[in-house]
């Protein structure tokens, strides 16, 4: 199905940072987009009659109710309202993915909707299991984004980094409906590709979210500082062999991929080779905290169980050993748990 076409190609559950990011980025270039919200962000959006994105791409793009025509935003509570044969992508926080998915999978696909699929762009590998479980395996489009955005407190999104977004089909390789994804993406303005194999992408992600998430969380650091810091990249660094090699366990060789820290190297590498790049000089005062520093820092539940706790279980069956990630799993869960104040 062409992407200019009026028809939708792409629906989104979620209407945070990266909901708004990719609903009205397709609105914007005159595709037909619905968006599951819950309620009060549906109420807060219909109320101002768009979504504003800021940052990279600054505008305004209409926010009515669903169905709405191409080139508006169809915003929606109920999944009844999701369309016929299209992909729905998932883009709430990890901890909300299995209520969200109980709730779309009540009403959506409709019987006889053969063509409908599913996609989470979620951190972590747990996300595809949990959509398998409940839609199937064969509706299932593994994918992840490394477009970049964060919501602030006045519901405005600022979007940092269209970045990359990586869709592809479980065994490898693309197919017609994820062609006709990727060229809904690009239409919008949005980079997106097929890789050879997105088991590897999924993995070379997930290693850098354990490295990054496992020290910044810990260390109270930005990326700079982070990558900055020989002891924090040694502690980086660590924490990517071991996912590296739990992926390795299950035939997945992770890569280095554009726009993207070089994952395969680092994983490979004799960590002196990786240090002595590290340019010498005092650390930048700033910079971006990552998405889950952010989250601990504003007293939000973090995605642990979905970075840590499933790459841990991982490990465990198949046999490697992982201290450095059980480690960090343990301290986050700990965290976490005094922030929801359980
Ligand atoms: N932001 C990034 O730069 C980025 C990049 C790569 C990957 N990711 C990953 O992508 C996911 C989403 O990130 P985000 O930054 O967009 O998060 P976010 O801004 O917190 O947005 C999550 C959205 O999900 C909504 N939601 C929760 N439960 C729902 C349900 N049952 N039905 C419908 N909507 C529901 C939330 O509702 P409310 O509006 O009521 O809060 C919120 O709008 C996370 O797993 C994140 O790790 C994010």
């Amino acid at each position: 199905m062409s992407a200019t076409a009026s028809s939708p190609v792409l629906a989104f559950v979620g209407a945070g940072a990266l909901g708004q990011s990719f609903a009205g980025l397709l609105a914007k270039h005159g595709q037909a987009v619905t968006l599951l919200a819950t309620q009060r962000t549906a109420a807060s959006l219909l109320a101002a009659g768009r979504i504003r994105l800021q940052g990279i791409v600054a505008c305004d793009i209409p926010a009515v109710s669903a169905p709405a025509p191409p080139g508006s935003v169809g915003i929606t509570t109920d999944p009844a309202d999701l369309p016929a044969g299209v992909g729905t992508i998932f883009l709430t926080k990890g901890h909300d993915l299995a209520s969200a998915i109980a709730h779309v999978r009540a009403a959506w696909p409709r019987p006889g909707d053969d063509a409908a699929w599913v996609a989470g762009l979620q951190n972590g590998l747990a996300k595809d299991d949990m959509l398998a479980a409940a839609f199937g395996a064969s509706r299932v489009v593994p994918g992840a984004t490394i477009l970049g955005g964060g919501r602030g407190a006045d519901g405005v999104v600022t979007v940092t980094s269209l970045g990359m977004t990586y869709l592809g089909e479980m065994a490898g390789g693309s197919s017609p409906r994820v062609d006709a994804a990727i060229d809904a993406l690009m239409a919008a303005g949005i980079p997106a590709e097929a890789p050879a194999s997105i088991q590897s992408v999924l993995w070379s992600k997930a290693c850098n979210a354990a490295g990054v998430f496992g020290v910044s969380v810990l260390a109270r650091a930005s990326g700079p500082q982070l990558s900055g810091d020989p002891n924090l990249m040694r502690a980086y660094l660590a924490l990517v062999r071991e996912t590296a090699a739990t992926g390795a366990a299950s035939d997945v060789t992770v890569g280095n991929y554009p726009n993207f820290p070089p994952i395969y190297t680092y994983a490979v590498s004799p960590e002196e080779e990786t240090l002595s790049k590290i340019t010498p000089g005092p650390l930048p005062r700033g910079g971006s905290l990552p998405s889950m520093t952010q989250d601990v820092l504003a007293s939000r539940p973090m995605e642990v169980e979905q970075v840590f706790g499933d790459l841990v279980a991982r490990a465990e069956r198949a046999g490697v050993i992982v201290p450095h990630l059980t480690f960090v799993r343990n301290i986050l869960r700990g965290i976490d748990r005094i922030t929801r104040g359980d």
